[in-house]
């Protein structure tokens, strides 16, 4: 049984109490444990009623993915000290795989959410059309009386058939399609700025839809992939809609990374060279490149993300998650990430040696190590030859190919800096 909770839940606790007392017997109040009742979940705020950065600890080194955000705290009998909360030791951590699929992912994507991305827009409250002449996929999509449009473009490899449906890889801005085509992998492409600008102007099918709302546009971007895959189920029966990858490089591997973490039924998520606000650490930032941090970044872009991440301006070291954490939250679903040893703008060497193998403690934890993949490259940034160097991690998840290459080796930036994840020494033992 967890300890109390701090006092910014205490307001939604006594709701779920008095709910909990009008419909259910006095022996599934939830303040009695029960030995073979599953654990309860920590509780977590409603929406903008999140703690402040100023109400969570200074953490220097990365987060702890199994502390529940209501224990990161150093105040009150359900906390911790902040040396405890980073060194793996904070109390009322997520103790089992089942804990962390019920309890903890959804709590990392709400508080993404309200941290980064803002709210994604509710998906069952939209109808899509898509419209198939020839290659191109035109996709409408309605809500609340206004309607959005924007067009996909098909490339189907010459095996695909309504019989024997190829798997596909979305991707924005372009990728090396022809070893993914002669693969059998169709490559499906949308022009982003149709969706959402790269700026603040809040044009395209998604604000023609959501205009005002306080979403960032990579989530935007993010939604236009799920809208395609929509698109593609309805609409070509030559493509596998289960077995989908998504992709883009720079800030549209920022999207790309979004889009896999908002919707369940991407199979694979491949962020290519997607540095800050995608997989390069907010912690760390100086490794390598030119040190893209959230200031800089919220600064020069400020439109890609809500303005809740705009409040940690200053304060990155505050935020109760860092890039492995939203790597963590995909498992079980595949993640293979890119990285060129000769990026002069993102800090690969970051992504590489802190966050995937902190992201791979959770994957290896939950079972699954295997999903996740970390492809150093030589190159530089967006360097096309990263589709090349990922594509046989591509083939084992969405064709169940065996392969040989070793998305372990991390190059010539040797060993993961394991003092960086000081929490992976003590990650819960089931008892
Ligand atoms: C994947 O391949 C393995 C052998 O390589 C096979 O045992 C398994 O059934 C395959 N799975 C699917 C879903 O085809």
């Amino acid at each position: 049984m967890p300890t109390s909770p701090p006092s910014w839940c205490s307001a939604l606790l006594g709701l779920t109490y008095i709910a909990s007392s009008l419909s259910l017997p006095a022996t599934a109040l939830p303040n009695i444990a029960r030995q073979d009742a599953p654990a309860e979940c920590a509780p977590v705020p409603p929406a903008s009623q999140f703690p402040a950065w100023s109400d969570l600890p200074l953490q220097t080194t990365m987060p702890d993915p199994f502390l529940p955000l209501a224990y990161t705290t150093t105040a009150g009998e359900g906390g911790s000290s902040a040396g405890d909360i980073m060194a793996g030791k904070g109390k009322n951590r997520i103790q089992t795989p089942e804990e962390w699929y019920r309890c903890r992912q959804p709590e990392i994507l709400q508080m993404l959410q309200e941290y980064q991305y803002g709210y994604y827009p509710d998906p069952t409250l939209e109808t899509v059309t898509a419209t198939r002449s020839g290659n191109t996929l035109t996709i409408e999509v309605s809500a609340g009386g206004k309607t959005g449009r924007f067009a996909a473009t098909l490339s189907l490899p010459s095996t695909a058939t309504a019989d024997a449906p190829a798997p596909v890889v979305i991707n924005i801005g372009g990728m090396a399609s022809q070893a993914y085509l002669q693969a059998g992998v169709a490559v499906v492409g949308f022009d982003y700025t149709r969706v959402a600008a790269d700026s603040n102007v809040q044009t395209g099918a998604f604000w023609d839809l959501y205009k005002g709302r306080d979403i960032g546009v990579l989530t935007a971007w993010a939604w236009g992939f799920h809208r395609v895959l929509d698109g593609l189920t309805s609409a070509v029966p030559e493509i596998d809609p289960l077995r989908s990858g998504v992709t883009g490089c720079s800030r549209l591997g920022k999207g790309a990374l979004a889009a896999g973490l908002f919707d369940a039924r991407v199979a694979l998520t491949m962020p290519m060279s997607s540095g800050v606000q995608g997989l390069g650490p907010y912690r760390y930032h100086g490794l390598s490149g030119q040190d893209e941090t959230l200031e800089n970044s919220k600064e020069g872009a400020g439109w890609w993300s809500s303005s809740g991440l705009g409040r940690f301006v200053n304060h990155a070291e505050n935020l109760p998650y860092d890039a492995h954490t939203i790597a963590a939250a995909l498992a079980p679903r595949a993640l293979v990430i890119d990285q060129g040893t000769g990026d002069a703008f993102t800090n690969s060497k970051g992504t590489a040696v802190i966050v995937y193998p902190a992201a791979k403690v959770v994957y290896d934890w939950l079972g699954v190590g295997d999903r996740i993949a970390m492809s150093v490259r030589g190159g530089g940034h967006c360097d096309m030859s990263g589709f090349d160097s990922v594509l046989p991690f591509v083939t084992k998840i969405l064709q169940n190919q065996t392969i040989t290459k070793n998305y372990d080796d991390l190059g010539t930036y040797g060993e993961p800096m394991t003092t960086a994840y000081p929490w992976a020494t003590a990650v819960p033992q089931p008892a």
